[in-house]
């Protein structure tokens, strides 16, 4: 696999992804951006510095780049593009409560993205997530096929955690699925997850299945309030860097994210949390899957919240 990938953010989401794409070999280039003068290149320069040890050739830049524009010119020639700049939450702080102060990061950016990496796969992942992957489509103007958020790959891998965790089983033998908003429309769907092919709730109790799908709902909110300053990034990266290679390589992986929905599932003017097939073009196309009744609601009722908050970033 060859190819460019960018990362617009040097902090501990935007960096640690970049060091991940840098190790797996995927792309010839890796490009690591942030307005403080010096932390990307100084982060590429030790991530570069891993070559020898851990055995990768992936080239790593770092680049310094101001709000009005200067430095992204770095990002010519990506295929795919991370946007990972701005706040992460503090304890007890919402997502949502993000949405001003990242609603400018996250116009800044995306317009230098659509200057300079006008054929790029734009994965967004700065919260509010589903509200940032909207906006940053209407600023970038690129088709809503190629910009994605990464939400769900997080939302399901804390899931199928907490249930191998909860059963004592390998993670390897648990499927799970979340649905809706990356934040408190989240819609975990227990009819789509399995242990070693058994419907996960045969498997667990009614309560536990509800103390189950809780804890993933506010599974971010919870390393929040451990770590005190900062948020998640070691997952949250893994589930990025897992988007950006199936993108690139055109793998065809099916993965839960925030896409734009034209009638699927009966939904439609939205970016909501749904799974899709992922390739070189983006979404190559949703992936509609039977749904309980209540799930289906729940994502409904979420698709309407998210509606009408995109609505409000116009
Ligand atoms: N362009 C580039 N980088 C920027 C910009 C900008 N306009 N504005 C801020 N940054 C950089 C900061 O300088 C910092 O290095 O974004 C980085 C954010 O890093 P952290 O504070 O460590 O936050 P992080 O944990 O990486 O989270 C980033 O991802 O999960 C979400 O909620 C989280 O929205 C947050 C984002």
């Amino acid at each position: 696999m060859a190819g460019k990938v960018s990362v617009i953010g040097a902090g501990a989401y935007g960096a640690t992804t970049a060091h991940r794409l840098a190790e797996c070999d995927a792309f010839d280039t890796v490009v690591l951006t942030d307005v403080v003068e010096g932390r990307a290149e100084g982060l590429a320069l030790d991530i570069g510095q891993c070559r020898p040890i851990v055995g990768f050739e992936t080239h790593v830049v770092g680049r310094t780049t101001g709000r009005g524009g200067d430095g992204y010119d770095v990002l010519a020639g990506s295929d795919v593009v991370v946007l990972a700049a701005g706040v992460p939450r503090t304890p007890g702080m919402s997502r949502q409560e993000l949405l001003d102060t990242n609603a400018a990061v996250v116009r800044d950016a995306a317009a230098q993205i659509a200057r300079h990496a006008a054929g790029a796969v734009l994965i967004v992942v700065t919260n509010p997530l589903d509200e940032m992957t909207a906006l940053a489509q209407r600023v970038t103007g690129f088709p809503p096929s190629r910009v994605i958020g990464q939400g769900g790959v997080l939302d399901s891998a804390r899931f199928s955690t907490f249930v191998a965790d909860e059963l004592g089983v390998p993670v390897s033998s648990v499927r799970t699925l979340t649905l809706g908003s990356h934040g408190d429309a989240m819609v975990p769907v227990p009819s789509r997850s399995t242990v070693d092919g058994r419907p996960l709730a045969e498997v667990v109790d009614a309560d536990a299945l509800d103390a189950l799908t809780e804890r993933t709902r506010t599974g971010g909110g919870e390393i929040v309030a451990l770590l005190k300053t900062g948020s998640a990034y070691h997952a949250p990266s893994a589930a990025a860097a897992a988007m950006a290679r199936a993108i690139a390589g055109d793998t065809g992986a099916v993965l839960p994210a925030c896409a734009w929905l034209t009638g699927e599932y009966g939904i439609a003017d939205v970016y909501l949390g749904v799974p899709v097939e992922l390739g070189v073009t983006g979404v190559r196309r949703v992936v509609t899957t039977p749904l309980a009744e209540s799930e289906l609601a729940a994502l409904t009722e979420a698709a309407d919240t998210l509606r009408e908050r995109q609505a409000r970033l116009r």
